[in-house]
């Protein structure tokens, strides 16, 4: 039987997860832009298997998930065991052939494992990859007869002394011959424990039949399981490891590796230095030597080459253009649009507007359902005031337009090209372009009148 008869990876994903003490599905918690059992389905499918996941707690998260996908499902009706679950998975497999059998709960699997167990497996009726622990902890222990040949598996919840000091652990990762696992699995007895069947009970009767293998991994990291949130935090951690890694062989500059949480799913080019406690989510792109300062919080925002972003600094589906400079401290929310060239300064907030090219709002503004012109700058405490307790309305503002510090610009409004609008004024109607336009309270200077202030102040004590 050769590796690629194998079209299936049957991912046992039904559990509650009792441990996590959640009110969250285990499988479901969330590890760099996917759910747990996201990264198990997408390494079975960079195997080049098609995953069947079996499903019963939360079911219908479990299945929105994966919405979309060519993932199959399968249900368990109730969850009685690993072996239980594979049965209810057998409907949607071929009659024969081979399967892969994974726990949604193994989230580090990498696909050239998955590969070489396949690969291991041959005409074995079980293939199960094992590791080598100084201490076996929770998991369950291979047992060897003294051929050190494959015998069975024991859960260490139900272990001797002796079993438990095994340092050999059962990984939960398997190939099974799909014709032998319908014949064996209705016959395995439930474990009086927890009133469960064990998949790994499979390993004794391939045993027997002198038809199991075992496969030992050496890299235990990759196949931990999760089944509280201290393992969880632990996988989070090698995933993130291995994602910056990956960007850093590509050229990509972390300043403190260690503090940073970058997604799976982000793109960064060549040349990009990323500072310490920054966190990038979704699918955040961030073109070549470009800068993200130390703290930064960019989710789904397209940042182009040669871009500072400066420290401390929030953006969100926002996208930021070739040499153009953010923060420290600015706010971009969504539909927020920074030109080539342009400045956003400390304390701006930007949300569904447009910062034309070299365009410059270096501080304390709120720029709302707002267009900016190319060249344009904005004063410090402008604020384009969008809402009016009903409706969102929006400002424009011209190509070389000044506007003045502390201008509040009274949507719907337009300010002409080269227009400029006098400090601290509040604008109701267009400006036309090349005008000024100053709408503030008049000045006044009564000559002495302070002299003569503080005087009559002195006579009346
Ligand atoms: C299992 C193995 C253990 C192995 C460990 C590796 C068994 C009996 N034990 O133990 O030998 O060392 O994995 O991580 O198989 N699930 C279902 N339906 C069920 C029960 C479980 O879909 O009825 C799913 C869970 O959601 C989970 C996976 O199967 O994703 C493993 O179940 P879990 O209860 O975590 O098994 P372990 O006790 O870790
Ligand atoms: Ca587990």
């Amino acid at each position: 039987m050769s590796s690629q008869s194998t079209d299936f990876a049957v991912i046992l994903a039904a559990g509650r997860g009792t441990r996590m003490k959640s009110t969250l599905a285990k499988v479901l918690h969330p590890m760099l832009g996917r759910p747990m059992v996201g990264h198990v389905v997408a390494a079975a499918r960079a195997a080049g298997l098609s995953p069947v996941l079996v499903v019963n707690h939360q079911e219908e998260q479990v299945r929105a998930a994966f919405a979309g996908t060519d993932t199959a499902f399968a249900r368990q009706v109730q969850t009685r065991g690993t072996g239980d679950a594979v049965s209810s998975a057998l409907s949607a497999l071929p009659d024969s052939g081979t399967v892969v059998v994974m726990a949604g709960d193994s989230p580090l699997i990498k696909e050239e494992t998955i590969r070489s167990l396949v690969a291991a497996h041959g005409d074995a009726a079980v293939t199960v990859l094992t590791a080598v622990l100084e201490d076996g902890a929770h998991y369950g222990r291979l047992e060897r007869t003294a051929e050190c040949q494959p015998w069975r598996i024991v859960e260490a919840k139900e272990a001797s002394a002796e079993q438990l000091s095994i340092c050999e652990i059962n990984t939960g990762l398997y190939c099974f011959d799909i014709a032998w696992l319908r014949a064996v699995l209705p016959n395995l007895e439930p474990h009086a424990h927890k009133d469960e069947i064990y998949l790994t009970d499979t390993v004794e009767r391939a045993a027997s039949e002198g038809r199991a293998k075992v496969v030992v991994h050496d890299d235990f990291s990759e196949v931990l399981g999760v089944n509280d949130r201290h393992e969880l935090a632990l996988a989070r951690q090698a995933l993130q490891a291995r994602i910056v890694e990956s960007h850093g062989r590509a050229g990509v500059d972390f300043l403190s590796p260690h503090t940073v949480v970058v997604e799976h799913s982000v793109a960064i080019d060549a040349d990009v230095t990323i500072g310490a406690g920054v966190v990038l989510e979704g699918r955040t792109r961030i073109g070549s030597g470009s800068t993200i300062g130390h703290h930064c919080h960019i989710t789904d925002t397209s940042i182009g080459a040669g871009v500072q972003i400066h420290s401390h600094s929030v953006c969100e589906s926002a996208r930021v253009d070739d040499g153009a400079s953010i923060g420290p401290y600015a706010r971009l929310r969504p539909a927020a649009h920074v030109c080539e060239g342009a400045r956003v300064g400390n304390f701006v907030e930007m949300k569904k507007s447009r910062l034309g090219p070299g365009a410059k709002v270096n501080h304390l503004t709120y720029l709302g359902d707002a267009t900016v012109g190319e060249g344009a700058n904005i004063g410090a405490g402008t604020i384009t005031c969008n809402y009016d307790g009903f409706t969102k309305s929006t400002t424009t503002i011209g190509d070389g337009a000044f506007i003045g510090s502390n201008s509040a610009l009274v949507a719907p409004v337009c300010i002409g090209d080269g227009a400029i609008i006098g400090a601290g004024s509040v604008i109701t109607k267009d400006v036309p372009a090349d005008a000024v336009s100053i709408a503030r309270g008049t000045q006044s200077n009564l000559e002495g009148a302070a002299e003569r202030f503080r005087s009559r102040k002195k006579t009346d004590d």
